[in-house]
């Protein structure tokens, strides 16, 4: 099978970079062209890109020429990593002129024909997408979520499925590779812990689970009833946001009941064996002192959710902590694995 070529929309960006470290070799998709500012225009993706990941930039990715937003493309398959000052704008034009487009950046999100998808979780929703192309006239917009809530999402979907979340508060930890690049400076974060997010974090996270953990009816999307209240901080780690959970349930669960729904959890990822797809998409830890982003960020490729301390509530039914490498399950890798079940449902343009 040829492979299919696709574009990186912001591949000089910490996300862009990821994309381009997680698609080296990757068995369906071939990177083909790099888009980023008038910046980085007409340069070499070497000359362009600060690289910031281990290994190097990609052999076939160093010499391809930086193109622009205006550049027509010939990948019909983008991958975006935008700023979203201009993610907006640009993924919807792209999605007008026939490309499919699966996307980081928060813009389109909430759509009301815009899947926000965690394969896992809610590919029921690739419904909606027949709504959007009739719109659109033939390409789409695929959205992932927030990468806070990639995980909250993954961690609560066994347990809304099993038993029903009703309301849910977390607290976030999370990395400072979360910001982009250069990110928070040294001297605010270094010794510290910065209690605020900008770019409306906490909104996400209280807003996007009810979306992804609700129904698509096939003209819109149904929320799922929960409340959720969060409170999010940034901490100088450099990779994996850490989630501390309180979750009320509809029907009362035991902590041995809600580890078993999360270490069963599969979903339509592993059930077609796609190539990024982590083999326990949740992985529960029993250690009284994990998850810890040094040591399990990286399970299953970081494609895997840790889950650990599940426990009773006083207040709450549960509470747990779980982690998320932000990255690569919350950014370039959930996009990837979306662009695999898009190709494996036939979808892809
Ligand atoms: N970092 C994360 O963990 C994370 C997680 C989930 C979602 N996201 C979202 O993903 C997106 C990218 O985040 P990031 O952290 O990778 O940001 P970043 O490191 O600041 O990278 C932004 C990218 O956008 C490009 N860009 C900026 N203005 C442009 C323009 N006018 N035309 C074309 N390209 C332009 C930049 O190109 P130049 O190098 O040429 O300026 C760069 O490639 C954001 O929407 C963010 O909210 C990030």
């Amino acid at each position: 099978m040829s492979k299919t070529p696709v574009a990186i929309l912001g591949a000089t960006g910490a996300v862009g970079q990821r994309f381009i470290q997680l698609l080296a070799n990757h068995p369906w998709f071939t990177v083909a062209e790099v888009v980023a500012s008038d910046r980085s225009a007409g340069k070499t993706y070497r000359e362009a890109c600060t690289w910031r990941l281990p290994g190097g930039i990609p052999a076939g990715v160093a010499d391809l020429s930086v193109k622009t937003l205006d550049s027509p493309l010939k990948s019909k398959v983008l991958f975006s990593g935008l700023e979203s000052s201009v993610a907006g704008e640009a993924e919807a034009a792209y999605a007008t002129s026939g490309h499919a487009v699966v996307s980081n950046s928060r813009n389109h999100r909430m759509d009301a024909d815009v899947p926000l998808l965690i394969p896992e979780v809610n590919a029921s929703h690739l419904d909606a997408l027949a709504v959007q192309r009739k719109r659109t006239g033939g390409g789409y917009i695929v959205t992932n979520p927030n990468c806070s809530v990639v995980g909250l999402a993954m961690a609560l979907a066994p347990l809304h499925r099993a038993f029903g979340v009703e309301l849910v508060g977390v607290v976030t930890l999370q990395a400072l590779s979360g910001a982009g690049y250069p990110g928070v400076a040294s001297l605010d974060i270094a010794d510290n812990v910065l209690p605020f997010i900008g770019g409306g974090e906490e909104e996400k996270i209280e807003s996007e689970p009810q979306k992804i953990l609700g129904e698509y009816n096939g003209v819109g999307f149904k929320p799922a009833p929960i409340r959720i209240s969060c409170s999010v901080h940034r901490v100088a780690v450099n990779d994996g946001h850490t989630m501390a959970a309180f979750v009320k349930l509809g029907r009362k669960a035991s902590p041995a009941e809600a580890a078993q729904a999360f270490a069963s959890f599969r979903g339509e990822p592993q059930e077609r064996a796609l190539p990024s797809a982590p083999r326990h998409p949740i992985h529960v830890l029993t250690e009284e002192n994990r998850p810890q982003p040094k040591l399990d960020r990286d399970c299953e490729g970081g494609m895997a959710v840790s889950v650990g301390r599940v426990r009773e509530d006083k207040l709450f039914d549960l509470r747990f902590e779980a982690l998320v490498h932000n990255t690569i399950r919350g950014a370039a890798g959930v996009a990837i694995l979306n662009a695999e079940l898009l190709q494996a449902r036939g979808l892809l343009p």
